[in-house]
């Protein structure tokens, strides 16, 4: 058992993908269940968040409760695809800060090229969460978390909604320190590198761009 690959079957998560899934889904609503189903992926991604006890007065009396231990978080989309998370994840963290990087997969080889990255300053401080609707090969994802890590991050978590066995599998090789959480892990890549059954292109179904 993986104990760092977290696969998120909460029920509402689920119901949302399925719709996501739909080929007929509008991208007006696709666009809305990436926010909300990246809300509800960071609750679960944000369990094991330190918290601490301090007093607070209540109309009643004095009250030891728990707080959020003073952790700051950063979250990092892959553009594009990754920015139709960040909404619901600031709803959630209304303090958290967002760097970018800017990748997009060469059509032919696959691979990620890079085109834009802008991180908040102390981003080594602080508690990456990056997202990528999309885990295919894996390649976009293991070239942004390399480069986090070249800022001097140690505590990076990888969210994804739908994620491909090989991606899944390339993640673990190349960051086995790397907390993955991912809706579903479908059933394989085509030779397009598409995942099926999958959405279709996460980035186009949430801009429009087709
Ligand atoms: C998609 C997706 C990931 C990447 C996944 O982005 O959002 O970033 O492909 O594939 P991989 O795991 O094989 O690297 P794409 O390159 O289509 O760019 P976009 O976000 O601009 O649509
Ligand atoms: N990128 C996508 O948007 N969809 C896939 O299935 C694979 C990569």
């Amino acid at each position: 058992m993986d104990e760092k690959l977290h696969v998120l079957d909460h029920p509402l998560i689920q119901h949302k993908l399925s719709i996501m899934r739909d080929k007929e889904t509008s991208v007006k609503e696709f666009r809305e269940l990436a926010s909300e189903v990246a809300m509800l992926m960071c609750y679960e991604a944000t369990r094991d968040l330190p918290v601490e006890k301090v007093d607070v007065e209540t109309p009643i009396g004095l009250a030891k409760v728990n707080k959020i231990a003073g952790k700051k978080m950063a979250v990092v989309p892959i553009l594009r695809a990754g920015l139709g998370m960040v909404d619901g994840i600031i709803e959630l963290v209304p303090s958290v800060k967002v760097g970018h990087i800017g990748l997009y997969r060469d059509p032919q080889t696959l691979e990620p090229v890079k085109y834009y990255c802008k991180m908040p300053k102390d981003i080594a401080e602080r508690d990456v969460l990056i997202t990528d609707p999309m885990l295919a090969t894996g390649g976009s994802a293991t070239a942004a978390i390399s480069f986090i890590k070249e800022y001097g991050c140690r505590s990076i978590k990888l969210m994804c909604i739908l994620a491909a066995p090989e991606g899944v599998k390339r993640i673990r090789a190349d960051h086995p320190d790397v907390d993955i959480y991912v809706a579903a892990i479908d059933e394989k890549l085509n030779d397009h590198g598409y995942i099926v059954p999958g959405l279709g292109d996460a980035g186009d179904r949430i801009f429009g761009t087709k």
